[in-house]
C-alpha cells in the first residue's frame, strides 16, 4: 500500500471519529480495471480530493445522496454515494467512509469503481457518471431457498405488485426510494425496497428500475439486482428500518384456506380471468374457423404452403378437440432419455430443451416448461393448438405437447445446425455464414414474423426475438422459434401492455422495457437489432464502446451519419458482399430501432423494402437504445438527436462543489 493510502486512513479517521467505527456489509464491487492511474499522478490527488470531500463531516448525509467531482478534464473525477433511503444520517456517514476506505484495498490505483455495502454505494470515475444511464457494474443475487411451490403464485403476483407500486413512487419522490411491504399469508410477509440514485430523471430511474425489479429471483425468498443507477430488493424479513419509511398499510392477509388448490387466485382475479378465458375461447374459435378459410386461399395466392400437412385445418375435429395434439408423457420420457443431462440441447427463460428420437427415426426439439406457470389445463391445450397451426417455412414447427401433472410439455420439430447466435458471435465460425447467407437469413425472418403478425390472421406477437431464438437448418434457412410462448404461459396476447416483461435485454424497444407496452412494432425493432447484429457480426449487448458508442445501435447510427456504413459490416464479409443491399439492410435496420414507434416500418414494408430496390427509404432519425448510457457530446450536438429526455450536460468546474440539495 502507497504511502499516500495512509495518508488517507488517516484523513478519512480523523474525520470520521465522530461515528465509531462500524462494519457494513460488503455486497459487490466492479473495477474495470481497464484504465490505472499511477500513485503520484494528478489524478490520484483529484481522487483523494474528491472521496476526502464525498467522506467529510461537511458532506450532507442527510439526504442520503451526495455527488461532486474534482480537477479539470482530463484528470477530472466524478463521484458520489448513495444510502439506502431508511438509513440515519450517522449510518449512512459511517458507510461511506468504511467503503471510502474500503475502495483503496478493492480496488487500488483504479480509474472507476463502483462498490455496494447493504447500507450505501460509492462510485467514481474519469467518465460523466452524473444523470447518465448504464449498465455497468451490474450484479444480481439470490437466496437458496426456494419460496413454496402451492404459495409460489400468489407470492409472485403479490411481490410484482408491489415493486410495481414502489417504483411507481419511488420515481416520483425526490428521494427516489421506496419501501414497502405486503402480506402473502397470514405467515408469509414480503418486503420490498427500491432505490435510483436521485441525478436520475424520473425517466431513466423508471427504466433502470424496470430492469432491476424484472431481473429479481421471484421464486426465491429473497433476492436483489443492483445497477449503478439504480437497486432493488426483496425479503421475507424486514431488512429496513421500518418505523422510519413512511409507507402506506398493507391491505390484510388472505383468510386462511385449508389446502389450497391454487393459492393464488382470490376472489377478485377470478372475476377477471372468467371472462378473459371465456372470451379468448370464443376468439380463438372464431379465428380458427377463419384462419381455415383464409390460408387455404392465402397458400394458393402466394404459394406459401406449409412443408407438410400433418396438421391441416380440413381435420376440423382438432379445433373442437386440441387433445389431438396430445402426446404420450411416456413417449416422450423415452425419447429424451429421461430428459437425460446428454440430450439437453438449450436452456431458456421458459424452460429446458432436449433432444428427442422417437421409435420411428423422427427428431424432435422437446422442451419442458419451467413449473411456474399458472394457466389451466384447458386454457394451455387451447393455446397450444393455435400455435400449432402456424405454419410457415421460417417458424420452427409446434408438432404437440404433453401434460403429466404439473409438467408441461411442448414438441416441436428439431431444426439441425443450432442457432443464429452461435455461428454469428463465435470468431472460429462466423465464417461459415458468408454474406448470400446472412441476407437470406434478413430476409426469411422478416417473411416467418410477417406471417406471425399477419398472414395467419392472428396478430401473434413474438416478443423475445434474438439471435439465439433464430434457428437454423441445414441450408442455413431461418427459423423462428418461441413464438407463442407468451400465449402458451397465459398472459393475454391481446392486451397491449403487461406488468412482467418477458423479452431479452438488447432487442426490446425502449416503450416495452421502460413502460411494458408492446405491440408489432416492438417486434420490428428488435429485427432492426438483429439485422445490425447480423451485418456487424457483433452484438448489441455487451458492445464494446466504440467511438463513444456504447452499444451497437448508436454505433451503426453514427457511422451512418458520417456517411461510412461500410464501417459497420464485419470484417469477415466485407471483401465478398453486395454493396447496395448491405447499405439497405443497414438502413432497413435503423428505421426499425426509430425512438418513436410509429417511425418504425411495419414488416409488411420491411419485406418490400428488403425486396425491392426501387423503393426509396425514409431517412432514419437517431436511434434509441433504452440502457445506453448518455451520448457524448459530440453525439448530441446532431441536429437529428432526440432532445426530449437528455440532462443539460454542463458540469461546475470549481474543484469541489457540493449539491443536490433536496
Ligand atoms: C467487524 O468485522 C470483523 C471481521 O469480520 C470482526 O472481527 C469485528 O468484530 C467486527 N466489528 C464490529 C464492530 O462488528
Ligand atoms: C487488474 O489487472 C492486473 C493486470 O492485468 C492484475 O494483476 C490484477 O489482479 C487485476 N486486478 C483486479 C482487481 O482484477
Ligand atoms: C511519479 O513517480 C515516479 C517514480 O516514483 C517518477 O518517475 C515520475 O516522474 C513521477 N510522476 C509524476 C507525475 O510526478
Ligand atoms: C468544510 O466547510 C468549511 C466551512 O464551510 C470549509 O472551510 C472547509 O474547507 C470544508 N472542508 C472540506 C473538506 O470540504
Ligand atoms: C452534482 O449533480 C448536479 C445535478 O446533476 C449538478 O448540477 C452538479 O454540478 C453536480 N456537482 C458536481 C460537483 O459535479
Ligand atoms: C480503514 O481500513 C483499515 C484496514 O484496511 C482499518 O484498520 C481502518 O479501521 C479502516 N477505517 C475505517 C474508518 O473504516
Ligand atoms: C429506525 O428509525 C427510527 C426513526 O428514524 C429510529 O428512531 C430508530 O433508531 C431506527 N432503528 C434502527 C434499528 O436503526
Amino acid at each position: 500500500m502507497s504511502a499516500f493510502t495512509y495518508v488517507i486512513f488517516f484523513f478519512l479517521l480523523s474525520s470520521s471519529l465522530a461515528v465509531c467505527a462500524q462494519n457494513h456489509t460488503y455486497v459487490y464491487h466492479d473495477c474495470p480495471n481497464t484504465t490505472t492511474y499511477s500513485s503520484n499522478s494528478t489524478y490520484s490527488t483529484n481522487l483523494r480530493t474528491l472521496l476526502s470531500s464525498l467522506s467529510s463531516r461537511n458532506a450532507s448525509y442527510s439526504s442520503g445522496f451526495q455527488n461532486a467531482s474534482s480537477g479539470q478534464a482530463p484528470d477530472r473525477v466524478t463521484g458520489l454515494f448513495l444510502c439506502r433511503g431508511d438509513l440515519s444520517p450517522e449510518v449512512c456517514s459511517s458507510c461511506v467512509a468504511f467503503s471510502v476506505n474500503d475502495s483503496f484495498t478493492r480496488c487500488p490505483n483504479e480509474r472507476e469503481a463502483v462498490l455496494y455495502y447493504d447500507e450505501c454505494m460509492l462510485r467514481y470515475s474519469h467518465r460523466h457518471i452524473l444523470s447518465a444511464l448504464t449498465r455497468a457494474g451490474e450484479k444480481d443475487s439470490s437466496k437458496e431457498q426456494k419460496i413454496p411451490s402451492n404459495q409460489l403464485e400468489r407470492f409472485s403476483n403479490v411481490l410484482m405488485a408491489t415493486l410495481n407500486q414502489a417504483v411507481t413512487d419511488a420515481v416520483k419522490s425526490s428521494r427516489k426510494f421506496d419501501a414497502r411491504k405486503a402480506y402473502v399469508t397470514e405467515s408469509l410477509t414480503v418486503y420490498g425496497l427500491v432505490q435510483c440514485t436521485p441525478d436520475m430523471t424520473r425517466q431513466d430511474c423508471m427504466t433502470c428500475l424496470q430492469i432491476s425489479i424484472n431481473q429479481l429471483p421471484i421464486d426465491r425468498i429473497g433476492g436483489r439486482f443492483i445497477l449503478a443507477n439504480c437497486n432493488s430488493r426483496f425479503e421475507t424479513y424486514p431488512f429496513y428500518n421500518e418505523t422510519a419509511v413512511k409507507s402506506p398499510q398493507p391491505s390484510p392477509p388472505p383468510p386462511r384456506v385449508s389446502a389450497p388448490a391454487r393459492p393464488g387466485k382470490d376472489a377478485k382475479s377470478n372475476v377477471l380471468v372468467v371472462p378473459i378465458v371465456v372470451s379468448t375461447i370464443a376468439v380463438v374459435l372464431l379465428l380458427i374457423t377463419g384462419y381455415c378459410f383464409l390460408t387455404k386461399r392465402k397458400e394458393e395466392a402466394y404459394g406459401t404452403a406449409p412443408a407438410t400437412d400433418d396438421f391441416h385445418c380440413a381435420k376440423g375435429d382438432e379445433i373442437s378437440n386440441p387433445d389431438s395434439l396430445q402426446l404420450d408423457y411416456k413417449i416422450i420420457q423415452a425419447a429424451t432419455n429421461d430428459f437425460s443431462e446428454s440430450n439437453n440441447i438449450g436452456r431458456g427463460g421458459s424452460g429446458e430443451v432436449y433432444k428427442g428420437t422417437f421409435p420411428n427415426g423422427t427428431e424432435v426439439a422437446v422442451k419442458r416448461l419451467s413449473k411456474t406457470s399458472g394457466q389451466g389445463e384447458t386454457e394451455f391445450k387451447n393455446e397450444v393448438a393455435v400455435v400449432a397451426k402456424l405454419q410457415h417455412r421460417n417458424l420452427v414447427r409446434l408438432f404437440g405437447f404433453s401434460l403429466e401433472g404439473k409438467e408441461r410439455i411442448l414438441v416441436y420439430e428439431y431444426v439441425p445446425n443450432k442457432n443464429l447466435d452461435y455461428f454469428l458471435f463465435d470468431p472460429a465460425k462466423e465464417r461459415q455464414l458468408d454474406w448470400n447467407h446472412r441476407y437470406k437469413i434478413i430476409g426469411g425472418i422478416a417473411r416467418g414474423i410477417l406471417y406471425l403478425h399477419q398472414d395467419s390472421r392472428l396478430t401473434i406477437i413474438h416478443r423475445n426475438l434474438k439471435a439465439s431464438n433464430i434457428l437454423l437448418d441445414a441450408d442455413m434457412n431461418p427459423k423462428v422459434a418461441d413464438f407463442g410462448m407468451a400465449m402458451i404461459f397465459g398472459m393475454d396476447q391481446t392486451k397491449e401492455s403487461t406488468k412482467r416483461i418477458v423479452g431479452t435485454y438488447g432487442y426490446m424497444s425502449p416503450e416495452y422495457a421502460m413502460h411494458g407496452q408492446y405491440s408489432m412494432k416492438s417486434d420490428a425493432y428488435s429485427f432492426g437489432v438483429l439485422v445490425l447484429e447480423i451485418v456487424s457480426g457483433k452484438r448489441n449487448n455487451n458492445f464494446f464502446e466504440r467511438d463513444g458508442a456504447r452499444d451497437l445501435v448508436t454505433y451503426a447510427w453514427k457511422l451512418w451519419r458520417n456517411k461510412t456504413p461500410l464501417d459497420l459490416v464485419a470484417p469477415v464479409i466485407r471483401h465478398n458482399c453486395q454493396i447496395n443491399k448491405v447499405v439497405q439492410c443497414i438502413h432497413v435496420g435503423l428505421l426499425c430501432v426509430q425512438e418513436d414507434p410509429a417511425n418504425r416500418p411495419t414488416l409488411s414494408t420491411i419485406v418490400m423494402m428488403l425486396s425491392s430496390n426501387t423503393v426509396t427509404l425514409p431517412v432514419p432519425k437517431q436511434p434509441k437504445f433504452f440502457a445506453q448510457s448518455r451520448p457524448q457530446k459530440d453525439l448530441t450536438d446532431s441536429e437529428q438527436s432526440t432532445k426530449s429526455n437528455s440532462v443539460p450536460w454542463s458540469i461546475d468546474d470549481a474543484l469541489i462543489t457540493e449539491l443536490y440539495p433536496r
